[in-house]
């Protein structure tokens, strides 16, 4: 068995974030989105992964996870030349696929379920296809699954205006060899992209096996920000252990759960777990509140400052407000005057969300 990540596409909706980096990069509890998938993988056995990579972002992807060795694994990179769909990422891992059954994962997916039990499922009833389900409250921006009474599948439908059911397809899917087929039957959408809804359908059309399991866990498709900033919190809740390297002073105090790097340095703060603190961090005069991740190399000077992430290098210095619910990009500079400001300056780039709420 092998597995597949997905890690190219364009990540539009995580903007402005995504034009500098790749979202699957993007951390969640100070950790890489897609090393979690990796771990989740690795995790029932399968350590043969290749991960697609986008032109744009792919050597960043490349630098940042290795060949494998970190997690236990053999990592081989797949580029795709062109974000032409969930179907073609599988089409163009062919080669590396043979014909093994294999795991796709989409890169900016996180479950709470470990695979290992579906893994086994889909192994022991030698399925062409076993899918995920989910009930969400807006089936209408996800592939929604129809089911008849006896849980089988009838209907597949890509981010359908009518939704026939609240069932939106998890980003995890498993695949026998059949399914390469089925993508060589199928055509583009009227998005221009080879999905994999359809290859799925195209496997349900020829009285293939397919079936599929409702997860009853959380479910987190981070490609925007507040999914981003719930995996933050759920991941913080859920997945962090105190540990304090850094250096505090005689001012500073943590509550619950705090992690902070080696070098950082917090002189008259106040930190309320759950809260992670990368490495060379400056903190001074801050109220740090529950899930807030701070990455590596950030300074942060009289803030006040809660249920946000905070991206390496970035410098936010005296804004009097609290900063909530906020994602801050690496090397983003924020500063106000010490005394009420008179004017805004702004130098804000493309698609970013400023709110003086
Ligand atoms: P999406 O989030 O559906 O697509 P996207 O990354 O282009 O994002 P947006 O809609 O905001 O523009 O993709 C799911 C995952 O699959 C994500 O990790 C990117 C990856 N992907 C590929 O690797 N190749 C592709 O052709 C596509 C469409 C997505």
């Amino acid at each position: 068995m092998k597995a597949i990540i997905l890690s190219g596409g364009k990540g539009t909706r995580l903007r402005p974030l995504t034009y500098t980096g790749a979202k699957q990069l993007v951390p969640v509890a100070n950790k890489p989105i897609l090393w979690y998938g990796i771990e989740a993988i690795v995790a029932t056995g399968i350590t043969d992964i290749g991960i697609i990579i986008s032109p744009e972002t792919g050597e960043e992807v490349k630098a940042k996870t290795g060949d494998g060795d970190r997690f236990g694994a053999r990592i081989t990179y797949i580029l795709q030349e062109q974000p032409a769909g969930l179907a073609h990422a599988v089409k163009i891992a062919r080669p590396f696929l043979g014909d093994t059954p294999f795991v796709m994962y989409l890169g900016d997916n996180l479950i709470q379920n470990e695979l290992g039990e579906f893994l086994n499922h889909f192994k022991e009833q030698q399925m062409d296809s076993l899918i995920l389900l989910r009930p969400v409250a807006n089936p209408s921006a996800f592939g929604v699954a129809q089911i008849d009474e006896q849980g089988r599948v009838v209907h597949l439908v890509e981010k359908p205006k009518v939704p026939p059911s609240n069932l939106a397809l998890v980003g995890i899917y498993f695949f026998a060899n059949t399914i390469h087929a089925a993508i060589d039957r199928i055509q583009p959408s009227a998005r221009g992209e080879l999905e994999i809804t359809d290859a799925i359908q195209d496997l349900i059309d020829h009285k293939q096996h397919v079936e599929a399991r409702q997860i009853e866990g959380w479910w987190l498709d981070t490609g925007k920000k507040d999914d981003l900033l719930e995996a933050n919190q759920i991941i913080l809740d859920t997945c962090l252990k105190s540990d304090l390297c850094g250096e505090l002073d005689a001012q500073s105090q943590v509550f619950g759960r705090v992690q902070i790097g080696t070098g950082s340095k917090l002189i008259n703060c106040s930190v309320r777990g759950p809260v992670t603190i990368g490495k060379d961090c400056h903190l001074e005069n801050c109220f740090i509140g529950p899930y807030s991740s701070i990455a590596d190399q950030v300074t942060l000077i009289d803030v006040d400052l809660e249920h946000s992430v905070i991206l390496r290098g970035a410098k936010v210095i005296g804004i009097h407000q609290r900063i909530v619910d906020s994602v801050i990009g690496q090397r983003a500079h924020l500063k106000t005057a010490p005394q009420r400001p008179k004017a805004l300056r702004f130098m804000i780039g493309d698609d970013c969300q400023i709110e003086l709420a």
